[in-house]
Order: structure tokens, then sequence, then C-alpha cells
């Protein structure tokens, strides 16, 4: 069975039993409602994006689910290779919330394993694992395999929190939130036959830590709220003391089954890459040099098995908005690229950019599942390419400057872990290579040193809290909240900026500030737009009976609208009292006049960036605020002036031409598409989407507030484009009030301009000119007579023996020019050099508060063994300085210019001394 069949099979099986598919959530873990998990970097599990439906804070359209998703762990990435562990996988779930419970969820599990008509496993070839305190999963287990001939006592095996209870080890650890016992279902993958007879836990254990036993499953009976607070809330590290475990008010089940591991066990195979989906792209592989074949070393095989799994994540990682950086998600891309990229150079001798060669596996492999992939081909290529001439740049860069290092240790010394862990986090460089290159200099690396200062830094970047943090929550402020709150608020602030919403609920931390007090509010239904899709939240007022409170910002939490404010008030009011109060809410309807301009125009810049650029500009990220924008794409070089220009002046046609824009606030998310609607990369959307349309010209799902008509933008203005990351450019900009405040500003820049060339500004550029001509005719003019004199004055010395003295075989030329122009001495001083080859000539020159000595020896006083950087060098130490050079040329400097002629009077004695 092909894994692609056997998630189809999946997927058919729970539909039978009244499951509904449900869409993969991204990588970055967004759960249903849109929130960002801040705990997570990557979405590791199908439950991640289902947690608000766990506590009830929000309802799943249908109790029961099915999902394939797409998680990616990077905890084991340095097993990736071996038999079983992959970076990236995909995770078959079946899930109900409050519906069917533990003894329906082993039925199914027991039915699509063991059923004819599904994946008609040998019972004889499972065994189980349960809760040491389940007793009830237990008998379930005994049910179906005792008529199946099996000895339960032989099969089914009691295990600890640390492996049965989700979270791990919750049940007696935590963190807060919902919890329960679960139940994992392994194959018998041993070469040889299943175990009969008797088989104790022991001797299951030891199979399994051997790898006979493979696991396939996982159901997880969620029951409990784990209540439990911070044993010492300074030191979060030392865990939480457990308050108690009260049932939820409705129990879930959430399943997890590895679609790959359970393809090993259909096909029969020995590992994970002889399964169907990794053959296409091993061939790419092979196809990249045409000399390497799988199966030809183990060495080899195993480079290919890494690069294998690693494009996998890469280019999902990459199709779900994420780009190689320095830190968090980007910094886990960006090492799985350059460890494959590695991998291919050293082992399999791809000397040339291959990575990028290896999509085209993937997308033979799993495109036609996943369409993502060819949707977003020119984004992951240009990002694979990208980072793997970045990369081996650095490697040969890393190579210099770890040579450097080497070279002042002797052989048989140790280089410190912690230069080779710089080289690492600072160049990319990798510790192997590191390694290497020292072991043929015959020196050792620290290889503790290197781990421990890599420990801190995957700290700092928040990795290997993937199981522990499923749920975990920051420890909160008060929260009070009428009893009848809805779960989420109704915002009404499309078509208007103010109207009545009642306080339903609020957070108070008691911090004051003057006479106001910080409350943070929610309403049942706001006009203030929070936070989201890169457009700021809303500032403004509420006014009560008795009190107002100023909005300083608005935020979301799982569609909750939160008012950030202070709070005054003017009658004797406890803060409770305000729960259930109905407020006069007023949104500060200017600023948000200039926030919706800002935001209509950044959709006009994509759409004309994609125009003038191509199609690969995708949006990076964006702020859309009140006194400007900002908008981060997908681009890979810097953009010139003329296509600057060219997409300001689309953005300014599109305003003028006034085009009314159209909302369409509730579209199937297929028609959306149809339509070519821009949707975020990397944003989750549900089936139903909210699209804006400017006429023909641009089509965006967005959740945003816009103008009515393209021309209340006014005039747009675009200040800078820069970089804000590898392949990703910013552009700046402004529009409205600011573009014309930006206007007068550089209209009163260019009249005081004028004023100091006593012009105008019509005139100024003809005048400017005229000043720099004049400047520049008086520069030639003085260095002229600068030379002239320099010169004249060489001559004479020559001649008359002036500002020179004989020492030995050879002449000591000596002279301070002041502020005379360095180049101009430099020269003076060579013409002197030319004809005089026992000449020894020492100058110096005064310029910004410092002296600068030049030292120029002849070939004669060369071979008479004058040194013009040892002579500087005496020299400029009189003057508070050093330096030094070649015996024929040198320079040094001086801190103390007014020491110039006493340093430069002592040449003489200096080239003596030293030709002594
Ligand atoms: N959440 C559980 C796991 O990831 C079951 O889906 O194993």
């Amino acid at each position: 069975m092909t894994v692609r069949d056997l998630r189809e099979k999946y997927l058919r099986f729970f539909e039978s039993k009244g499951h509904f598919r449900f869409p993969s959530g991204s990588l970055i873990p967004y759960d249903v409602t849109g929130r960002l998990d801040e705990s997570l970097l990557f979405n590791g599990a199908g439950m991640i994006q289902f947690k608000p439906y766990f506590r009830g804070l929000a309802q799943p359209e249908n109790k029961r689910l099915i999902t394939v998703q797409k998680c990616v762990r990077t905890g084991d990435i340095e097993e990736v290779g071996d038999d079983t562990h992959l970076t990236f996988f995909e995770m078959m779930g079946n899930f109900s919330f409050g519906d069917y419970f533990k003894s329906q969820a082993i039925a199914y599990s027991w039915e699509f394993l063991t059923g004819a008509d599904w994946l008609a496993l040998d019972p004889k070839r499972l065994s189980f694992s349960v809760f040491e305190e389940d007793d009830e999963a237990y008998a379930e287990w005994d049910f179906w395999i005792t008529p199946a001939g099996i000895d339960t006592a032989t099969r089914v095996f009691r295990l600890g929190e640390d492996t049965n209870y989700w979270p791990a080890g919750s049940f007696s650890k935590g963190p807060p939130g919902p919890c329960g016992p679960n139940s994992e279902m392994f194959y018998w993958g041993g070469s040889e036959e299943p175990p009969s007879g008797p088989y104790t836990k022991e001797d299951w254990l030891r199979d399994e830590s051997a790898g006979k036993w493979l696991e396939i499953w996982n159901d997880v009976f969620i029951q409990f709220d784990w209540e439990g607070h911070l044993r010492n809330p300074d030191r979060p590290a030392d865990g939480y003391q457990k308050d108690g475990m009260p049932e939820l008010p409705f129990r879930s089940v959430d399943t997890g089954m590895g679609l790959e591991r359970t393809a090993i066990v259909l096909g029969g195979h020995k590992s994970i890459y002889d399964i169907d989906v990794f053959q296409p792209i091993l061939r790419s592989i092979e196809g990249v040099s045409g000399t390497v074949r799988y199966g030809d070393s183990f060495e080899k095989d195993q480079a290919m098995r890494i690069i294998a799994d690693h494009i996998r994540t890469s280019v999902f990682c990459i199709s779900g908005g994420i780009l190689p950086s320095n830190n968090g998600r980007g910094y886990v891309l960006r090492r799985l690229i350059r460890r494959a990229v590695l991998k291919g150079q050293r082992v399999l001798g791809f000397d040339k950019p291959f990575f990028h060669i290896v999509f085209d596996g993937v997308v033979d492999a799993m495109g036609s599942h996943y369409t993502e992939l060819e949707e977003q081909r020119e984004v992951i290529v240009k990002t694979l390419q990208d980072e793997e001439a970045l990369f081996r740049k650095t490697l040969s860069t890393g190579s210099g400057l770890l040579q450097t290092e080497l070279d002042g240790l002797d052989a048989g010394s140790t280089l410190l872990g912690e230069t080779a862990f710089r080289l690492y986090d600072t160049f990319g460089f990798p510790l192997e290579v590191t390694i290497e290159i020292a072991d043929e200099a015959g020196i050792s690396v620290d290889v503790d040193g290197y781990e421990k200062a890599l420990k801190e830094a995957q700290e700092r970047s928040r990795g290997g809290q993937e199981r522990e943090a499923v749920y975990s929550q920051k420890a909160d402020v008060t929260e009070l909240a009428v009893t009848d709150a809805p779960l989420t608020t109704e915002f009404f602030g499309y078509e208007c900026t103010s109207g009545a919403g009642r306080i339903v609920r609020m957070q108070v931390s008691g911090e004051e500030n003057g006479s106001a007090t910080k409350v943070k509010v929610a309403l049942d239904r706001t006009p203030f737009y929070a936070e989201s899709g890169g457009q700021t939240g809303d500032h403004g007022i509420m006014i009560g009976d008795g009190f107002t409170i100023k909005v300083i910002n608005t935020h979301k939490v799982s569609g909750v609208f939160w008012h950030d404010g202070e709070i005054q008030r003017t009658k004797e009011i406890p803060l409770q009292a305000l729960l259930g109060q109905t407020v006069d809410a007023q949104v500060l309807a200017e600023r948000r006049a200039s926030i919706v301009r800002n935001h209509t125009a950044t959709h006009l810049l994509q759409a004309a960036l994609r125009q003038v650029l191509g199609t690969h500009v995708n949006q990076a990220g964006s702020y859309v605020g009140p006194d400007n924008l900002r908008f981060d794409f997908t681009h890979g070089k810097g953009m010139s002036q003329e296509e600057v220009g060219k997409v300001e002046r689309i953005v300014n046609e599109q305003a003028l031409a006034n085009t009314a824009v159209q909302v369409y606030a509730d579209l199937p998310i297929a028609e959306a598409k149809g339509k070519g609607a821009m949707a975020l990369f990397g944003e989750k959307y549900g089936d139903r989407v909210r699209m804006v349309e400017v006429g023909d010209f641009s089509r965006e799902l967005c959740g945003g507030v816009h103008v009515r008509t393209t021309g209340e933008i006014g005039l747009f203005k675009i200040v800078s484009e820069s970089s804000a990351a590898s392949g990703v450019r910013r552009i700046e900009a402004i529009t409205g009030e600011s573009a014309y405040n930006w206007v007068l500003e550089q209209t009163r820049r260019l009249r005081e301009a004028a004023e100091l060339v006593k012009s105008s500004p019509a005139d100024l550029v003809p005048a400017v000119q005229k000043t720099l001509d004049s400047l520049r005719d008086e520069k030639r003019r003085r260095e002229k007579a600068e030379m002239a004199a320099v010169s004249g004055r060489g001559a004479a010395a020559d001649e008359e023996g002036n500002d020179v003295e004989q020492v030995g075989a050879v002449r000591v030329w000596f002279k301070n020019f002041g502020e005379v122009d360095q180049k101009i001495a430099a020269q003076g001083l060579d013409n002197r050099i030319a004809s005089n080859p026992d000449l020894v000539g020492v100058i110096a020159v005064v310029a910004d508060g410092k002296v600068t000595f030049i030292c120029k020896c002849g070939s004669a006083a060369v071979a008479a063994g004058a040194h013009a950087g040892n002579i500087v060098r005496e020299v400029a130490k009189i003057a508070g300085g050093g330096g030094g050079g070649r015996p024929e040329f040198a320079t040094a400097g001086g801190k103390l210019p007014e020491k110039a002629n006493e340093a430069i009077a002592a040449a003489p004695s200096i080239v003596k001394d030293l030709l002594k």
C-alpha cells in the first residue's frame, strides 16, 4: 500500500464513522482561532491547532474531525539518518470533542488495524500499552484481543506517566491544562516470529527498546483539567505544584498515527527510507551527479537519507511561510538546509548547488496531496538556492578564519569549544568540518565546551520543549468576567468608529499611572480593531457612568478583543462594579483613517510589486500604522531606482483612479482563490474567507479595515527600500497627511539649502554646481601652490644641505611640512628619493589634530642597512604614536602634533643608532 493510499484509507475509515475532514494546521503553530501558540516553535502534533476546542474556548462545527497533520519535531535531529527518525512527518488523527470516548476510540483503533477491509494486520503482531491506573483501557483491549485468541497478559502492559499520559508526565508534573491517560499501539517489526508463550513486561520493554516493537498509534483520552501553580514564580524551571485534577466539562479524544511508520509496517520494510514516498526523492539525489547510488555504502546512504529528510522539512517550512534566519524557526530551517548541503558537498561530492534540484523529488512524491508545493515553487527554489549559495560562501570564508585560529596553536593542543561554536553560530561553520580541518593540523577540538555553548544558544531559541509546553500559559493577573460573557467579541468597526458595548471581562494588575489605574477590558461588541494581519490596534476612549477609559491599544486573544487602557473615575466605584456596565466606545477616528489609508495602500503596493518585479513576490511581513506602512516581501536583490519609481507611480495611478474598494465578507475559499486572491504566505484560512478587492487590480484575503475608494489614500510616497533579511526586501512608505507633511518638509529643506547658496529652490542645482566648481578650482590652486612649495624646499635642501645630515653611508632628509596635503608631501618625498638612492627621507604632515610620519629609503640606503619601518616607529614614539612597515617605505601616526618638530629633528640620531 502506498503512503497515498494509506492516507486516503484512514480518512475514509473515519469518514465512515461520522468524522469530517479538517485541513492540516500550518507548521507555524496557529490554532483554529488564528492565535499563534507562543509556547511552541513548530506544530508537532495533530492536536495543537485544536487546543481551544479541548478547552471549550471555541466550538468546532463537528464534534468528530480527522486530519493528516504536517508535523516538525527537531528534538532528535542527530538521530536522523537511522531507520526510524524523521524531522518532518505526517500524523493522522481522529478527534472527538465531547462526543465518543475511550471505549469507542479503542474499538475504532482495533477495527482499523485488524479489519479485513482496512489494514488487516495480524493481531499476533500487535501489542498495547495503557496508563498504569487505567483499568478501563486495559479492559477494552482485553475485550477485543481475547476473542482473537491472544492472551491479554502477554500483549497489554501498564506503564507510567512518562509514556502513557499526555502531555508526557503531566499526571504529576503538569503543566496546567487539559490532560489525560493514553494508550499506545505497537507492531512487531522483528524479522523473527513474534514472541509466544509467557512474555512479561520486562521482556516487552527489552524488545521495545531494541526497536522490535514499533509504536504506530497513540490514543489520548482527554478527561481532566490539571490545576496547579508554579512552585517558585521567580524560577519557572522548578515546575508546578499540583492543586487538583477536576474533570473537564466534557471528555475528548486525540489520536495520532504516524503515517510513515505505519507505512513501514504495511510494506514489511526495515527502514523508513524504503517506503514509496522517499523513492522519488532518493532518485533525484542520485540524479544530481549521476554517480552516486543509494545502497552504495553506509556513509553515502546516511548522507542521502539526511538530505531526503531535510529537504522535506525545508520545503514544507518555506511553503508555510518560514524563511532562513538566525533565530527561532528560521534558525532551525537554516540549520537543516546547511546540514543537508554539507552532507551533499563533503560526503557525496556535490560541488555545485544541488538542494533545490532535490525539491523536484518532493514534488513528485507529495505534490498531488500538498498543492502548496507547486503554488510556492518559485519562493521555495529561490530560497533554497540563495541559502545554499550563502552557505557555500560561508564555508570558504570559515575555512580561512579557522586557519587563522589554528595558526596560533601548536600541534597537539586543543581549540577552544567556544571558538568552534562561534565559527558555527556566527558563520554557520559546522563542528564536524572544524574537527576535520583541525585534525589535519594535529589539533583537537573541545567538543564539551562546544556542546555547552550550543546548549545555551538553543535555550535562547527555545528548542526541545515540544512535549512539555503543549498547554502551558504564563501566570496571569486577576481576570474577572460576567457569567454570561460570550466566548468571542463581536467586531462592528468595519463601517463605523463608535457605538455601545458592555464590559464583560476585565483584567486588573493593580498598576497605577498617576491618578489612573491600568486595566484591560473586553466588551461583548466593539468598534475597536484589534491588532491583526499587520494592522495596528485602535486607540480611543470609552465613556461610562462615572468613569472613562483611555484605550491605548487593542489586541485579541482567542477571539476576545482586549482594550488596554487607563481608567479615570469621577465617582467612587470599585473596579469590580464596572463589569456588566455599558460604555460608549469611541475609536480615535482620525488615527483610524490614517491606518486605513496605509492598509489599502499596502494592498496596492503588493499588486504593483508583483507587476513590476514578478509573481515570486510574496508578503513576508507587514506593519500598517497611522504614520507609515512597512511591507516585507520575498525578492532576491535590491530594487533599482527605476523599479522603485515604477511601483510608486502605479500605486499613485490607482489612488488617482479613485476606484471603489469592494469587500466580500463571506466567500468560499475556493471562489476567492479562483478569482486569484492573494493569500498571506503561511497564514491559515478556514473554508470561508473575507476578500478585499480593488477593481481588477488587487484581490487579497484580509480581515482588515479599508478605505471606501482609493482616492482617500491621497499621495503615496516610498521613503525607503532596504534589506530585511536574506532574500527579503522591505519598503517603507507613507500616504495621506504623512505624505503631505513629507512634501512640506522637503520643500522647507530645499528653501533652506537655496538660501545657503544665495539662490532660489528653482535655481538650486546650477547654484550648487557653481559653488562646487569654484571649490574644486580653489583646491586645485592650493595643491599646485603646495606642490611648488614642497618641491622648492626639497631642492633647496638638497643643494644647501639644509635639513639634510650625512649619517655614515646615507644622508637623512627630515622635514615637518605641517598642514600640507599628505598625498602631495608623499609625492615630494618620492621625487627626492627617486633621484637620490642614498637618501633616507623622513617627513611629517599634520591633519585633524594628528601627525603622520612617512619614511622612505632609497635603494643604496636600504643596502647600507636603513629600514624605513624601524626608523618611523622610533620617530613616531616621540609624538605619542607608533607604526612600522617595510624597509623601503613605512608610515606611522602620532597623537601629539605639537611634538612633530622634535620628533622629526631626532631622525638623524635615530638613523645613526639603528645603523650601528
Ligand atoms: N497528541 C498525541 C501525540 O502526539 C496523540 O495525537 O502523540
